[in-house]
C-alpha cells in the first residue's frame, strides 16, 4: 500500500501558518491533518471550519479532517463546505449513529474514515467497515499533541490489517521510532504533529518517516 504522511497542524506555529503549510507541503507531505476538539469530547479545544476554510486556501493537498466531538453529525456540512476532504469520526462519539453519519459524509462527497482511541476493541468498528474509506486507530489518548505512543495499540493494526484493504492511519507519538513499529503490523497513513513541525529539520523528518515503507 502506497504509504501517506500527514503532518498534524496541531503542533504548527499558527501565527505563520501559511509558511508552516507551504514547507511540509513543499518537503513531501501528502495530506494536511487537522484536529477538530471541542471540549466535551475531549478535554480541549481547537479548530473550528473557519481554519479549515483558511487552510484550504492555502494548500491543494487533501484535508484530512479529524473530528474529536460529541455530535459530529450536527457539523458535517460545515466542514464539508470549507473544503475537507475526509472527514473523521469517532466510532465513541458516534455510537449507534455511526452508520448513518458515515452515510451522510459520503452524500456529501467526501471520502469517511471511524475513528477508535487506544481502548476501544476493534470489535466496535467491526460492523462499519465496509461503510469507511479509512479507519484511524488512535495511538495516544485523544485530546493533545505531544503525547508518548501507545505500543498496546500495534495488535490492533495487525488485527485489522488482515480484514481491511484500505486506509489504515495511525496518529498520536508518530515519529521515525514509533512509525515503521506502525507500518510493519499494517498501517499506511502516518500523522505527525510533534515530530514534523516542532523539528529543526522537518524535511528530514518527513524523509526519514517516508523511509518506512
Ligand atoms: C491527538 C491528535 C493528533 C496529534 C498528534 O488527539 O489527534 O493528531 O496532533 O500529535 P503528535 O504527533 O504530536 O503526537
Ligand atoms: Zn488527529
Amino acid at each position: 500500500m502506497t504509504l501517506k504522511i500527514a503532518p498534524s497542524l496541531l503542533a504548527a506555529d499558527f501565527s505563520r501558518l501559511g509558511e508552516e503549510i507551504r514547507k511540509v507541503e513543499q518537503n513531501g507531505a501528502d495530506w494536511l491533518h487537522i484536529d477538530v476538539m471541542d471540549g466535551h469530547f475531549v478535554p480541549n479545544l481547537t479548530i473550528g471550519p473557519i481554519i479549515v476554510r483558511a487552510v484550504r486556501a492555502l494548500s491543494k493537498l487533501p484535508l484530512d479532517v479529524h473530528l474529536m466531538i460529541t455530535d459530529p453529525e450536527k457539523y458535517l456540512e460545515a466542514f464539508a463546505r470549507a473544503g475537507s476532504s475526509l472527514i473523521t469520526i469517532h466510532v465513541e462519539a458516534a455510537k449507534e449513529k455511526t452508520p448513518e453519519i458515515l452515510s451522510q459524509i459520503h452524500h456529501l462527497g467526501l471520502k469517511a474514515g471511524l475513528a477508535l482511541s487506544p481502548d476501544t476493541p476493534l470489535s466496535a468498528a467491526e460492523k462499519y467497515l465496509d461503510q469507511t474509506d479509512m479507519v484511524l486507530l488512535m495511538t495516544v489518548h485523544p485530546g493533545f499533541g505531544g503525547q508518548k505512543f501507545i505500543a498496546e495499540v500495534l495488535p490492533k493494526v495487525e488485527a485489522l490489517r488482515k480484514r481491511y484493504s484500505k486506509d489504515i492511519e495511525v496518529d498520536g507519538g508518530i515519529d521515525a521510532d514509533t512509525a515503521p513499529r506502525a507500518v510493519a503490523k499494517g498501517a499506511n497513513v502516518l500523522v505527525a504533529g510533534t515530530y514534523i513541525f516542532r523539528s529543526p529539520d522537518p524535511k528530514e523528518s518527513i524523509r526519514l518517516l517516508r523511509q518506512c515503507q
